[in-house]
Parts: structure tokens; sequence; C-alpha cells
């Protein structure tokens, strides 16, 4: 008999000094190096393959995390394709001596499973059952549309943009 892939999986980190930015908050370089490791180790258990990040959208960051707070990460397929999958990630924070949290940020990445070869491999595939997972399955697919529109956009100006900024030589 095989095993139900684990859907969800939980991370907590503490907030050190040395995650610290200028202004005294936590970087948002080192919420997003959390995000990316919980994003993995979601994927990496639904596919049991390795996995690689391809995209991260829809990142919000809702309110500072301070040092010395508990830092805790909720990762949850919402989507599966062919050979990707789209994690929610939602980040909250909150005194480790007391139970509340806040939630202090969100995103979805999209990881692609790997076969041993270093190629895409087909993941196992995901229904949603619930209300809710239909309108997060829904968020992901809208995102995706997005994405792939603005990448067009951007790809067919990209060259006109960067000689207008002096970026490349007219
Ligand atoms: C992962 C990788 C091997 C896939 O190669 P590829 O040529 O894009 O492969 P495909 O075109 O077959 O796409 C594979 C899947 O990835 C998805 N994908 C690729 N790029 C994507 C992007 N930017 N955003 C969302 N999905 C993407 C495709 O939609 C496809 O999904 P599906 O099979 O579910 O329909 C390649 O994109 C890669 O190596 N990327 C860099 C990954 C990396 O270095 N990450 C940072 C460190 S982990």
């Amino acid at each position: 008999m095989t095993a139900t892939p684990q859907r969800g999986i939980t991370l907590r980190f503490l907030a050190e000094p040395t995650d610290v930015n200028f202004g005294g908050k936590v970087h948002g370089g080192a919420v997003m190096k959390w995000i990316d490791q919980v994003g993995y180790t979601c994927a990496a258990g639904w596919t049991g393959t390795y996995c690689v990040t391809v995209y991260l959208g829809g990142l919000h960051f809702l309110g500072p995390i301070h040092v010395g707070e508990l830092v805790e990460l909720r990762a949850l397929v919402i989507r599966t394709g062919r050979t990707s999958l789209d994690i929610a990630v939602d980040v909250y924070a909150g005194d480790p001596r007391r139970p509340e949290r806040r939630r202090t940020g969100h995103c979805v990445v999209v990881f692609v499973a790997l076969d041993a070869d270093g190629r895409p491999a087909a993941v196992p595939r995901w229904r949603p059952e619930t209300e809710l997972d239909r309108a997060l399955e829904g968020y992901a697919v809208r995102l995706s549309a997005l994405r792939k529109q603005m990448d067009a956009e951007m790809d067919a100006r990209l060259g006109t943009l960067q000689r207008d900024a002096g970026v490349v030589p007219a």
C-alpha cells in the first residue's frame, strides 16, 4: 500500500540578531530564505524527489518581524501541474513565550520536480476537495496566467526599455 504524501508542513525559526536589517527588523532576504526552505521541504515531501524553485509570486510582507521572535512558516500544496507544483506559504511571527502569532507575510512558490538526470519529472496529482482548496487552486492558476502575460509583455519590450534607459547601447 502506498502512503498518501503529506500536503502541508510547518517549519519554525528563531529570528536572530544576524537576521536584522539596517532598520532593526528582520531582513526581507532572511524571510525569503525561510520561505524557500519551507516551500522546498513541502514540495520534496509531496513529490518524493529533489525539486528546484522556478518562481516566487504574490509576495507580501504584511508587517515587521522583530529579533527574538519565533517565526512560523506554513506551506501547503495548492496546485499540481505535470512536473510543477505551487506551494502557498504563510508567515507568522510572535513572542516565543506566548501562544499568539500574527500573520506577517504570504506568497506562492512554484517548484519543478527533477529526476536523477536533472530533467523535469511527473509529480503526484493533488485534487482540491473543499471550497477553500478550489479557491486556493484558482488563485494559483490566476497568478500563473498573470505571470505569463507579464513575461510576454516584458519579453516584447525589454530590448526597447533597456535601450531607452541606456542599459544597452542603441
Ligand atoms: C527546472 C528546469 C530544469 C525546467 O526546465 P524547463 O526547460 O523550464 O522545463 P519545462 O519547460 O518542461 O517546464 C517544466 C515545468 O516547469 C514550469 N515552469 C518553468 N518555468 C517556470 C516559471 N518561471 N514559473 C512557473 N512555472 C515554470 C512549466 O510550466 C512546467 O510545468 P508543468 O510540467 O507542470 O506544465 C529549469 O527551468 C531550471 O533549471 N531552472 C532553474 C532552477 C533553479 O536554478 N532554481 C534556483 C535554485 S533551486
